[in-house]
């Protein structure tokens, strides 16, 4: 890991209507590092992934890339800093009546690389990346989940980017799976010196391809920890995320008051 910068978000303000997501976030994503984002549903993070590239634009504040200002960039200037990161989108997101060189390939079609020979290699090379050898011509459909995550993750890496940006690469996996695809975004991180930001809600991920973690929660970070000083957080909201329990407020919010009991070692019936 380097001591640069690649990606910046500085003071970044975003709401939709009255929802405010993003309420003023700094952060700093060095170079050759792997940071996590963890946060409950619905608190913001993929909207923060967004702006890394400018998917969405900030209400106010400022994001960098590689030391350029990109917040106002036109559609057109963004293309160059886009083809520097591969995106692995929420849940996937293949394009089901199409093959997986096809899907892999789409970037490519993108960005003007469009020898089918080029094309063929590039996509032979990324699915050998991911463990997926042979599989070019088989159509979503008859792939497992785990494989389609990784033809997603073949798909963000044929344009050889600097940066990965993952969005819940584990959810809906079993633990198994999951963790193949931990081990993928290691060795991806290894053999292609990328820098990863990897949004999760899985712990067991986070903690293993981290090198930094942080939370994000009523649209602002309130935990930013290597996986070794997670478990001294003292916070309560953090505190009940990491360790998978729910609160006491969201226990009330459920009327369960009789696991408060249990809870308190009083159980009554
Ligand atoms: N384009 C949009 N228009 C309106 N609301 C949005 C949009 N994108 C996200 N939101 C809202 O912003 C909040 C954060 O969303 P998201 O970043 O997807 O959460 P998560 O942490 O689960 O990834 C949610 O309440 C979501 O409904
Ligand atoms: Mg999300």
């Amino acid at each position: 890991m380097s001591d640069a910068v690649i990606i910046e978000l500085k003071n970044v303000y975003k709401s939709f209507g009255q929802l405010v997501v993003l309420a003023g976030v700094d952060l700093q994503v060095r170079q050759g590092s792997t940071t996590v984002v963890i946060g409950p549903s619905g608190c913001g993070k993929t909207v923060l992934l967004k702006h890394m590239i400018v998917l969405l634009h900030p209400d106010a504040g400022e994001v960098f890339f590689d030391r350029q200002d990109i917040t106002h960039m036109s559609e057109r200037e963004l293309v160059a800093i886009r083809r520097r990161v591969g995106f692995v989108f929420q849940g996937g997101a293949l394009f089901d009546s199409v093959d997986v060189q096809g899907n892999v390939c789409f970037p490519l079609a993108e960005h003007h690389i469009s020898s089918a020979d080029e094309q063929a290699d590039r996509c032979r090379e990324a699915l050998r990346i991911v463990g997926l050898n042979g599989l070019q011509y088989k159509m979503p459909g008859e792939l497992s989940g785990g494989q389609k995550k990784r033809v997603a993750l073949a798909r963000a890496i044929v344009l050889e980017p600097d940066v990965i940006l993952y969005d819940e690469p584990t959810t809906g996996l079993d633990p198994v799976r999951a963790d193949l695809i931990n081990e993928l975004i290691i060795k991806l991180q290894h053999e292609l010196n990328t820098t990863a930001v990897v949004v999760t809600h899985d712990m067991a991920s986070a903690r293993k391809v981290g090198d930094r973690i942080v939370m994000l929660y009523n649209g602002s970070f309130i935990a930013d920890a290597s996986p070794a000083q997670l478990d001294a957080v003292t916070d309560e909201t953090v505190r009940h995320f990491v360790d998978g329990r729910a609160s006491k407020q969201e226990l009330r919010e459920l009327e369960l008051g009789y696991f408060l009991d249990i809870e308190n070692g009083q159980a009554t019936t």
